[in-house]
């Protein structure tokens, strides 16, 4: 696993678009795989900035969402469908039938998973794999457990998950308490991975995930499986490592 450590926030989400448009301009079709959170907040600022500019276009990119809250229709202001509009899809020359989020209010659940994987695999395969880290270890919302899924799948949120994203609502009871999530083998077979994180609340994650033993129990520690997974942290996060 390779380890970039930044001085700020700021440098981090410089050099994460910078990958992020390096792949585009070399694979004008790259198939992006995308995570919500404040952590690419930075990041896709600075995406939208070199669409505008004309060095990047996403016209022919594919995108995959990470996952969804159930129960959220799309309109909802803290769905990640909402989010992505409002950070990245909403600003830049992406074509709409290109961007795929699951849709967390059909019933049919498995069959939505089912068609969520058979899409990746139709668009040949993530190439690149954006990924924040939450405080006990997730990526996606696959939560610490004893088993981890390969393949897209509904989740009970952890109750750290909960808490931690109680922020963006108006307080806990109104947070989702299941989301639809990639699972831990749609993540490892991307080609390259990305994990960004930033800031003190992260140390710990980050420290467990690069130095800790492999475990489900901190589903990030898989990355260390991976043949090409890249690290971008920045000091504070970097703090215990
Ligand atoms: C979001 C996602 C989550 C977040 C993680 C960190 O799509 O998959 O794993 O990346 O919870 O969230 P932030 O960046 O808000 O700390």
């Amino acid at each position: 696993m390779e380890i970039q450590v930044f001085n700020d926030y700021v440098e981090l989400s410089e050099t994460a678009a910078e990958i992020v448009a390096t792949e585009i301009r070399n694979n004008p079709e790259a198939v992006l795989g995308l995570a919500t959170g404040s952590t690419p907040e930075g990041m896709y600022a600075r995406l939208v900035e070199m669409n505008r500019k004309k060095e990047i276009s996403f016209k022919d990119v594919i995108t995959f969402n990470l996952d969804e809250y159930w129960g959220l229709l799309p309109e909802h202001e803290q769905s990640y469908h909402h989010f992505m509009y409002q950070h990245l899809f909403g600003h830049i020359d992406i074509n709409p039938d290109n961007i795929n989020i699951p849709v967390c209010t059909d019933v049919q659940v498995d069959r939505l998973c089912s068609e969520y994987d058979q899409k990746i695999a139709m668009c040949g395969g993530i190439d690149l794999q954006i990924l924040g880290i939450g405080i006990n270890g997730h990526i996606g919302f696959n939560e610490p457990s004893k088993n981890l899924t390969v393949f897209t799948h509904l989740v009970d949120l952890a109750e750290e998950t909960i808490e931690s994203n109680s922020r963006f609502f108006h307080n806990c009871e109104e947070v989702p308490r299941k989301a639809i999530t990639m699972g831990m083998g749609s993540i490892m077979f991307s080609r390259k991975i990305l994990l960004l994180a930033s800031g003190r609340s992260k140390a710990e994650a980050v420290r467990n995930t690069v130095s800790g033993k492999i475990s489900t129990e901190w589903p990030a520690s898989l990355l260390q499986l991976h043949h090409e997974a890249t690290l971008l942290i920045d000091r504070d996060a970097a703090g215990l490592i």
